[in-house]
């Protein structure tokens, strides 16, 4: 089946070697840009024909040409006859003499070119230009033809260069840039620099191949690079600007500078409502959800809202918080944040002193103004008591009296054992220690 494939194709590829279906002319390349008032080089050249060096020949430059049947033979205005003495034909392109050029070498041995220049470009250049070769080879009383065109294109101004940013979609990483322009006047040589806001990117490079001026560079892109103009510019070698094109670049990032707020603050009482917001410094594409942590679990999921509210219960809420908010290029978590919910367990013991005191005011108050409460406590030493209650009481402070004393006897009499103990201790741990 593959030598089949070649076998199709080997004939053709016979015939493009073929002496007589090649042309010794070529123009590369055949379409030029040009402005008003740059120049233009046509590059031509004519190679070798049948493996033989053409010799005589005569080259003529025709613009717009056409084929007239009735010669049988190329005609239009003729800009270039080399059998001419001077070169020149008497012109019918206005002015054309001092502006058209032949800068070709039509007498060098094996490299022989025909190339033509137009300088001060005008509009009415626009248009065809057709080269007529006529040459000799093998036998000399044989002459030869060829014809080949190129087209140049006139524009009003100097075209911006075209700028070409890979990838397209732009990460915080690596980005080339290329620019180019084309353009065909070797006479007042051009540069195109390239350059990010204001100032130019270092180790560029800048090569003119075939009328095309380029230039490459290689940068890393940050975040912070994100909305800023990329420019190429069209430049003179005295440095001033020509044409500029400009590009605004579009930087992916995940979310930078996330941040966890609580309102009112860090430590709060039970039963207050928290607020909770995730905020970001940057975040391109815009973050689409923010994700709750609570003492790393995921809480209450994630959500397309930077703010979640919740009424604040001590066990349950107090701990440690972050927030994560996500795009499409990534994400990115806040630092950790303690949330304290003082619960009403520990207020009791924190205000205990404060909050007896009103009740035991509010008891004093309370007694004053009962006095007909038949079950309040009553002190005051009235008439009505009975000798009974008063005996009763004398023997129950005099019990308790006896209790206390012999309490008291007893404690210290532990105590002169205690202390008796201790000074026999002493005595020997000095014994022991030889002092
Ligand atoms: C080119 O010049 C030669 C010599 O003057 C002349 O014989 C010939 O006709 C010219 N060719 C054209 C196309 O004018
Ligand atoms: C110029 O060349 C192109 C491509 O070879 C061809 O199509 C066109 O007809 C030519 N123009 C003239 C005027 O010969
Ligand atoms: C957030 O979610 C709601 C409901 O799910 C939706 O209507 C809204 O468009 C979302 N907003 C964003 C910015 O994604």
């Amino acid at each position: 089946m593959k030598h089949f494939v070649w076998l199709l194709f080997f004939p053709g590829f016979l015939c493009n070697l073929n002496p007589r279906n090649r042309n010794p002319l070529t123009i590369r390349p055949d379409s030029l840009v040009t402005w008003e008032g740059s120049c233009v080089l046509i590059p031509c050249e004519i190679g070798r024909y049948g493996g033989a060096v053409l010799n005589p020949i005569t080259l003529l430059w025709y613009f717009q040409p056409f084929y007239d049947m009735r010669q049988s033979e190329y005609n239009g205005v003729l800009l270039y006859n080399s059998s001419m003495a001077s070169g020149y034909s008497n012109t019918h392109l206005r002015d054309s003499q001092d502006r058209v050029k032949f800068v070709g070498n039509l007498n060098h041995a094996e490299r022989k070119t025909c190339s033509l220049k137009i300088s001060q470009v005008r509009t009415e250049d626009n248009g065809i230009y057709g080269a007529r070769l006529f040459a000799s080879y093998s036998r000399p009383t044989q002459q030869h033809k060829w014809f080949l065109n190129a087209t140049i294109h006139v524009a009003e101004s100097p075209p911006a260069p075209i700028m070409d940013v890979s990838p397209t979609y732009i990460r915080e990483s690596l980005v080339r840039v290329t620019c180019s322009v084309t353009y065909h006047c070797p006479d007042d040589p051009l540069r195109v620099v390239i350059g990010l806001e204001k100032n130019h990117l270092p180790s560029q490079r800048m090569t003119t191949i075939n009328g095309v001026i380029k230039t490459v560079v290689s940068f890393r892109v940050t975040w912070e690079d994100h909305r800023k103009n990329l420019f190429c510019s069209l430049e003179r070698q005295d440095r001033s600007e020509i044409s500029k094109s400009t590009k605004q670049l579009d930087v992916n990032y995940a979310p930078k500078g996330v941040q966890l707020i609580a309102l009112p603050g860090t430590t709060i009482q039970e039963g207050q409502a928290l607020s909770l917001e995730c905020t970001i410094k940057s975040s391109n594409p815009e973050v689409y959800e923010y994700c709750w942590y609570k003492d790393l679990q995921l809480m209450y999921g994630c959500q397309n809202q930077s703010k979640i509210e919740f009424e604040a219960k001590g066990d349950q809420h107090s701990g440690v918080y972050t927030c994560e908010a996500k795009n499409s290029v990534g994400s990115q978590k806040s630092e950790e944040l303690h949330i304290d919910v003082q619960s009403h367990s520990q207020d009791t013991s924190t205000h205990s002193a404060s909050e007896s005191k009103p009740t035991a005011h509010d008891a004093s108050a309370g007694a004053s103004d009962s006095r007909g409460d038949p079950a309040g406590p009553s002190c005051s030493s009235s008439e009505e008591d009975s000798e009974e209650d008063s005996e009763a009481l004398e023997k129950l402070l005099l019990n308790t009296c006896k209790e206390l004393t012999s309490a008291v006897v007893e404690l210290t009499e532990q105590l002169r054992k205690a202390r008796s103990q201790i000074k026999i201790l002493r005595q020997r741990t000095c014994v022991s220690l030889g002092k």
